[in-house]
């Protein structure tokens, strides 16, 4: 069994090409390394290949209706998105390919495609005028900039009889690519703790102190510890995103909450990744009642709050410690005194303020460590994660640590 595919929750969209008839293989290739598959079939892909084939192959009943009530209520539509840690849709047609770049979701597969956060791949087949024709080389541009794979097309004979490119990549092929892109396997068997989001610190009732951080990459980096065969506990601050569905899941509100779950948890864990932006205080005393206006001016007494990360790095056997060092300004020598002070192993820093860093999609990070440097580009934090977990098991696995 591939080891790098074993339990991985892989949708297969076919869509009504001639390349169809690999599909079959391919899920049967996927399962045999080790994956879970379900099947997503459009109307014009059963003309080519049956539901009961792609059933007997995956080992359940194929999707191919947004409306059918019955598999709703089996697994939802947006649940069969939340599932999948990738989307590969093979063979994918000029059509769908049309469809998903200009964002339509008229029926089950392209739905899926528009409400997935998993990883999405494409894998055309097509006659090779259809393929070079310039609409559809501007979809596949549109494609990519919205980080979607384009594996292929291979070039050969079509089953047209021209000979170019069109071809569908062979199932083998995309077992192999698959395997590359969720890479690594490289935390297998680690446990890794992660704090994410802001906490919220109560003045009363209905009001409380908090940041503008949006939990997005504690996120990024618990699916990208997971994807690379981690178990993860994320204990996350109030946010709006949807847990990995994979990690251990523990909701905090505020910052002495987070230091409790936390410390409950960090002696078994090997990785904590403390990305959680901690109120560094809370109010001395919460009111009981909703504060009314009196006086021109309030007063708000505060108290330091714990520091999480401080007290995990004091512990007799602590795990690889990685903190995040937001600053709007000073970025790497500030990062670099935090490093030393709270005796960490790494830190990432990145620099915050309007329209950077914090709240946002995309990240530009420097990561200091053991005498290293390291600046990212800027990039999305999904894949920023990935480069970033991939940095922290190079570290865990050379056994270097501060
Ligand atoms: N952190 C923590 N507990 C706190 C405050 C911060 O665990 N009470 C962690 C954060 O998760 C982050 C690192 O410490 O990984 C640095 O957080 P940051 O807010 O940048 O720094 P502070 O230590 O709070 O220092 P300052 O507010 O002076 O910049």
């Amino acid at each position: 069994m591939n080891p790098v595919l074993a339990n991985k929750q892989i949708v297969v969209g076919v869509t009504g090409g001639i390349a169809a008839y690999k599909s079959a293989d391919f899920v049967r290739r996927l399962r045999e390394a080790g994956a879970v598959v379900r099947v997503v079939m459009t109307d014009h892909a059963k003309a080519f290949i049956t539901p009961l084939t792609m059933q007997a192959v995956s080992g359940h009943p194929v999707y191919d209706d947004l409306f059918d009530l019955q598999a709703e209520a089996a697994m939802g539509h947006i649940e069969l998105a939340r599932w999948a840690d990738a989307m590969v849709i093979a063979p994918a047609t000029a059509d769908v390919m049309a469809k998903i770049a200009h964002g339509e979701a008229n029926d089950l597969l392209t739905t899926l495609c528009l409400a997935t956060r998993a990883k999405l791949i494409l894998v055309p087949a097509m006659n090779q005028v259809m393929w070079e024709n310039s609409l559809t080389q501007a979809n596949v541009q549109a494609l990519q900039t919205k980080h979607m794979y384009i594996w292929g097309p291979g070039t050969g004979s079509q089953a047209c009889g021209e000979v170019g490119p069109g071809r569908m990549l062979e199932p083998i092929t995309l077992v192999e690519q698959l395997s590359a892109l969720f890479m690594t396997g490289s935390l297998s068997g680690k446990q890794v703790l992660i704090t994410a989001g802001p906490t919220h610190e109560a003045i009363d009732p209905v009001r409380y102190i908090t940041n503008v951080s949006s939990g997005k990459m504690g996120y990024a980096l618990a699916e990208s510890a997971i994807e690379a065969g981690a178990h993860v506990t994320l204990i996350s601050g109030p946010v709006h995103l949807v847990p990995p569905v994979r990690a251990e899941y523990i909701p905090v509100i505020s910052a002495r909450q987070m230091y409790n779950a936390v410390l409950q948890r960090v002696k078994d864990c090997d990785i904590f990744l403390s990305v959680a932006a901690v109120s560094d205080y809370h109010c001395q005393s919460v009111a009981s009642q909703k504060i009314a206006k009196s006086a021109e001016q309030l007063t708000l007494v505060l108290e330091r709050n714990p520091d999480i990360l401080a007290t995990v790095a004091e512990l007799p056997t602590r795990p690889y410690l990685v903190g995040f060092a937001a600053e709007t300004d000073h970025l790497i020598s500030k990062a670099q005194a935090k490093w030393t002070k709270k005796k960490l192993d790494m830190i990432i820093a990145n620099e915050v303020g309007e329209q950077k860093g914090m709240g946002q999609e995309d990240n530009t990070v420097t990561v200091l460590w053991k005498n290293q440097q390291k600046a990212f580009a800027t990039m999305s934090k999904v894949k920023l994660a990935r480069e970033l977990i991939a940095l922290i098991a190079g570290e865990i696995h050379n056994g270097r640590s501060h």
